[in-house]
């Protein structure tokens, strides 16, 4: 019996029975046999619901074979041991359709634009409330709206389109503007408060405001051990540097570590297959499932004091479009073999141990960061560092859109909406480590040796350099294994 079919016979066993049903539960219930599945409707029955969601339907299931990724995604747990689970992106699965961007990019400006409203003194005014008819030439006035065009003159004033739910309006930063530099700087898609006069259907900027860090971030409390961050080992390349990593290993069963308790791997572990055109010339092990296998005979010899956490990068068998569900277990079988306590969690999420928050993002859109905002290339540890407060300045951890791909979910969870202590990012391949306004900036740079691809690039790895984050005082030492 083929699948579909089998999704339209209990569809229209649902519907008979007065329920709507959404597609990932459809999934979930596809997959019961006839005679558990009557079992199982039976007892949803006796729920009061008219949507019949996963989260219903896998209390219900008792087989754990059964119980696939699908299931896990949609029942991360809030807490692991002592590691809470603050933020982990959950029902995912769009249809991708126009609505569902616009429902998404909605949720992004009203979050971003209630920072800003608190941070003004005055209250904004709808931009179409901005017509010629009804405003006077000089009004002095503040909005709020999102980039949507922008560019730079002959004279260099700079014109941007700014957006909100109303309507559009050029504003003009002048060139001797106080406020030039900033709006320069500024990338399609923020959010920005803009107080300026009005002037013949257009704004002439004064000011210029973006969401940014509001207030200082309260310390966390004393908290005991060491996180050690790392990323993009790419294990299965043939650029994959064993010898660094196995001396990253072996280190930290040696004397020498103390306090070590948590392993951070923010995306890459393994290379994957098929990410870029020919990329099986570039790969030792051409089997995802191997790649796993051989990177689980590194993992076995983390100390098991420690707790490895993990999300999926750009490399994973996962989709691509962020947020990034966890790895499915198929995968994970030889990793979870050797480290049943694994706790593998979608791209982004932020934890809590004890009262410091870390958020993991692999860090794709910084790509896109180094392309469009000036000033920041090359990249380097320091224009890393750099590229990262732009996601805190601008609250996004992809402010730009459409440089790789995004799925339209109910909820924008690339968004900065609670402030982390740390914020952990790879995918660069470049380490970085800084600070803005109280928040440690950690990316971790790599365990793969330059490729034919990150030198075109002109882009210098650094290899084996491991943050390693005190999280009582949140100091950070970069341990060194190239
Ligand atoms: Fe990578």
């Amino acid at each position: 019996m083929t699948r579909m079919p089998q999704q339209v016979k209990v569809l229209k066993k649902l519907l008979v029975k007065g329920f709507n049903v959404s597609p990932e539960a459809l999934e979930l219930l596809s997959d019961l046999d006839e005679k558990r599945l009557n079992e199982v409707l039976e007892l949803l029955s006796k729920v009061n619901k008219t949507v019949i969601r996963p989260e219903d339907v896998i209390p219900l299931i008792e087989d754990k074979a059964k119980q696939s990724f699908r299931e896990k995604q949609y029942s991360i747990p809030s807490r692991i041991n002592n590691i809470s689970v603050i933020k982990a992106p959950r029902e995912l699965g769009v249809k991708g359709t126009v609505d569902e961007f616009v429902d998404m990019v909605r949720n992004r400006f009203e979050f971003l634009k209630s920072i800003l409203i608190r941070k003004s003194e005055i209250d904004p005014i709808p931009i179409a409330d901005l017509k010629v008819s009804t405003r006077r030439n000089g009004d002095r006035i503040l909005i709020i709206g999102m980039v949507m065009e922008k560019r730079v003159f002959r004279d260099f004033s700079i014109r941007m389109v700014l957006d909100d739910e109303t309507g559009s309006i050029p504003v003009i930063f002048k060139k001797n503007g106080r406020y030039w530099d900033k709006a320069d700087k500024i990338p399609l898609d923020s959010v920005l408060a803009v107080k300026g006069t009005f002037l013949n259907g257009r704004v002439y900027a004064e000011s210029l405001r973006i969401p940014d860090l509001e207030g200082s971030l309260v310390k966390p409390g004393s908290v005991k051990g060491k996180a050690v961050l790392i990323s993009d080992t790419h294990i299965g390349s043939k650029y994959f540097n064993e010898k660094s990593f196995d001396m990253f290993i072996k280190w930290l069963n040696s004397d020498s570590v103390s306090d070590v308790r948590y392993i951070i791997i923010c995306g890459d572990l393994v290379d994957g297959i098929g990410v870029y055109p020919s990329q099986e010339d570039e790969l030792k092990i051409k089997d995802v499932y191997k790649q796993f296998g051989f990177a689980a005979t590194f993992l076995e010899r983390v100390p098991k004091s420690m707790k490895v956490i993990y999300i999926p990068g750009n490399h994973e068998p996962v989709r691509q479009a962020e947020p990034q569900p966890i790895i499915p277990s198929e995968y994970l079988d030889e990793l979870l073999e050797v480290r049943p306590d694994l706790i593998s969690l979608p791209n982004p999420s932020m934890i809590g141990i004890g009262d410091v928050r870390i958020l993991l993002y692999h860090g794709r859109s910084l790509n896109a960061i180094f392309k469009h905002i000036p000033g920041l290339q090359p990249i380097r540890p320091e224009t890393v560092v750099e590229a990262m407060t732009w996601m805190l300045k601008l609250r996004h951890l992809a402010p730009i859109y459409g440089e790789h791909p995004v799925s339209p979910e109910k909820k924008d969870w690339l968004l900065i909406d609670e402030v982390p202590h740390i914020l952990h990012t790879g995918h660069i391949h470049v380490y970085g480590l800084g600070e803005y306004k109280g928040v440690k900036l950690v990316n971790s740079g790599t365990f793969e040796n330059e490729t034919p691809y990150i030198k075109s690039l002109g882009i210098e790895v650094t290899v084996g350099k491991v943050p390693v984050v005190d999280l009582g005082s949140l100091k950070v030492k970069i341990e060194n294994f190239a």
